[in-house]
């Protein structure tokens, strides 16, 4: 069942692209038609739209950290993101015109079920993003969009994190459309690229690695840091989730502009600090002022490993190890950036000699709140 591989995990990596090609199939033309009708909410449902609040667990939390700049960019509508646990505890504000997005990888997460209660207790409407059929979470909410990953068995996330993702801008790119949008011509060029992003994907995978090796020779760090700014920031978090369930080393993340107001005081020497670059696509002020982070870690005496996209050669001086990923629109770019850090996670667990498949103290779905 392993497929030749000796744990799930590394089997779930290496499927990524055709489950995101699953997820799209059928669904994002190459002529910028989106097609999701079984998603049971009318565009009349969605016009009226004045608020947006996703909520979720985990990793899944990570993806609608991203959604959130993608839909508020995309369709301008004010987006909330919390993690579900917390959610119906704070009196949360909802009505009809609220459209709760609910994102659970195995549809039975109870932290996130009982938030989509309380979210249609107080008539709002509810879309779930789900990975597996006929699961509680999509029975109970009004709509659901499905990711086609496929049945994952590894504890941690990986092939479902990527398609929720693509679920994310599905549903973002249509509600743009349906709404009618600011952004016409990205919209369109947005949804071309999708189709593009299996092979991207495919690439990343081929050219990993040298990440291994940089995983095995970090086996015994005691601590690894993550930066990132924008759609890098929850990237960031998720490297960092990773390689606490699966390594079981302290990992943090911060978004890079944070560090002055404390974090940078962490850094020490050879510290391997793991940092996203933006993409330069249309956001060089990000970019640049990521490079100047990536330079006053380093001063501090920092072992900098950079992502970034192939050919920006303005970090390279300035990174210990450099992993290059393809050249995506920003909003993208999670996709292809995410790959790295799982195999990076799985790599140096499998070095300290850790179950990856079936990691200590954890289980593939939390059924208690
Ligand atoms: O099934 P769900 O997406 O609702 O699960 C949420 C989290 O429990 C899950 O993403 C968890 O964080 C993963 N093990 C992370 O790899």
């Amino acid at each position: 069942e392993k497929g030749g591989y000796d744990y799930f995990m590394l089997k779930e990596i290496v499927e990524q692209p055709r489950a995101v090609a699953d997820t799209l199939l059928g669904r994002a033309g190459l002529d910028g038609t989106l097609t999701l009708d079984e998603m049971r909410l009318s565009p009349e449902d969605l016009r009226d739209v004045t608020k947006i609040v996703i909520i979720a667990c985990g990793t899944s939390y990570h993806a609608g950290l991203i959604a959130k700049y993608a839909i508020e960019h995309w369709c301008r509508i004010p987006c909330e993101v919390e993690v579900a646990s917390e959610f119906r505890y704070r009196d949360p504000i909802l009505d009809p015109t609220t459209l709760v997005i609910a994102i659970s990888q195995s549809g039975e997460s109870m932290d996130t079920l009982m938030a989509v209660r309380y979210a249609r207790e107080q008539r709002s409407r509810v879309l779930a993003i789900c990975n597996v059929n006929g699961s509680t979470i999509p029975r109970e909410a009004d709509g659901v969009l499905y990711t086609h990953a496929g049945p994952e068995v590894g504890v941690a996330a990986t092939k479902t994190f990527l398609t929720q993702l693509v679920a994310c801008y599905l549903i973002g790119l249509y509600l743009a459309q349906v709404r009618g949008y600011k952004y016409g011509d990205e919209i369109n060029a947005v949804i071309a690229q999708l189709a593009a992003m299996p092979d991207k994907v495919e690439r990343v995978l081929d050219t990993v690695e040298p990440v291994r090796e940089l995983a095995r020779s970090l086996a015994d760090a005691h601590c690894v840091l993550f930066l990132g700014r924008h759609v890098g920031y929850p990237v960031a978090l998720e490297g960092a989730l990773k390689l606490k369930e699966l390594a079981y080393m302290h990992a943090e993340a911060f978004a890079a502009g944070e560090l002055k107001h404390g974090p940078i005081a962490l850094i020490e020497q050879d510290l391997p600090v793991v940092v996203v670059v933006p993409s330069r696509e249309g956001r060089s002020v990000l970019h640049d002022k990521i490079v100047s982070n990536i330079q006053e870690i380093r001063a501090r005496g920092a072992r900098t490993i950079v992502i970034a996209e192939e050919g920006d050669d303005t970090v390279a001086p300035f990174a210990d190890t450099l992993i290059s990923i393809p050249r995506v629109p920003t909003l993208l770019q999670p996709v292809v950036a995410s790959v790295p850090l799982q195999v990076f996670a799985c790599e140096l667990a499998l070095a300290k000699g850790n179950d990856v498949d079936q990691p200590r103290n954890l289980a593939k779905s939390v059924t208690v709140e």
